[in-house]
């Protein structure tokens, strides 16, 4: 994956634990200390090692970090030059998920060769529906959990997210219920 992923799991290392976490961190993974460069693409199994590592240098599941890292992301991504594209995307987290694969289609011109995941949102019942995820990659559906969580959370909105069995084809379904009246689907 990019290095901007990478780069975004350091930051959050090193805003919780310190630079000492983070280099504990890149030892583990087997990873030198010289740090990412957010625009050249990395194996796969960088991300997935690091992950493996923070887990175990913070006592919690690859499943709670990537879900921590998707919460993270969100902030991570407005801060880092990112914030006028999130902004066009939506003022809620319906809409903005509705616009979540242009977005990714947007980065790819800039990340030459990215592969990005696909998300179709559902409706179930007003202020309720299904988000189907679709990617090339294994596992990080908690990190989803996380992002959905997120947007929420920048969107004032409060939700209940609930992760569901998936059929072929699928890397994750969520069902999203709006918990606040003033939001409809
Ligand atoms: C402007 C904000 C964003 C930027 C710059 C961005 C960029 C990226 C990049 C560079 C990757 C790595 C893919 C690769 O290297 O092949 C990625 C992956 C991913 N992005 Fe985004 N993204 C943004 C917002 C979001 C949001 C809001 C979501 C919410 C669901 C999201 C969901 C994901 C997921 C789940 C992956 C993992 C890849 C996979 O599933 O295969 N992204 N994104």
């Amino acid at each position: 994956m990019y290095g901007l992923v990478n780069r975004a799991i350091e930051q959050l290392v090193v805003s919780t634990g310190g630079e000492a976490a983070w280099q504990r961190v890149c030892q583990r993974a087997g990873i030198g200390a010289e740090g990412f460069v957010a625009m050249c693409p990395y194996d796969d199994g960088v991300t997935y090692r690091l992950v493996g590592a923070v887990s175990q240098e913070l006592g919690q599941s690859a499943e709670q970090v990537l879900e921590a890292f998707g919460n993270y992301w969100v902030l991570y991504t407005a801060e880092e030059g990112y914030g006028e594209l999130m902004h066009a995307c939506g003022d809620d987290l319906r809409q903005f998920l509705d616009n979540l694969n242009e977005l990714h289609g947007r980065i790819e011109t800039i990340f030459p060769g990215l592969r990005p995941p696909h998300f179709e949102v559902h409706d179930v019942a007003p202020g309720e529906y299904r988000v189907h995820y679709v990617s090339g990659r294994e596992g990080l559906a908690p990190m989803v959990v996380g992002l959905l969580k997120g947007l929420a959370r920048r969107f004032g909105q409060s939700v209940a997210i609930e992760q569901l069995p998936t059929g072929q084809g699928l890397a994750g379904c969520f069902q999203v219920r709006h918990l606040d009246a003033t939001s409809t689907a």
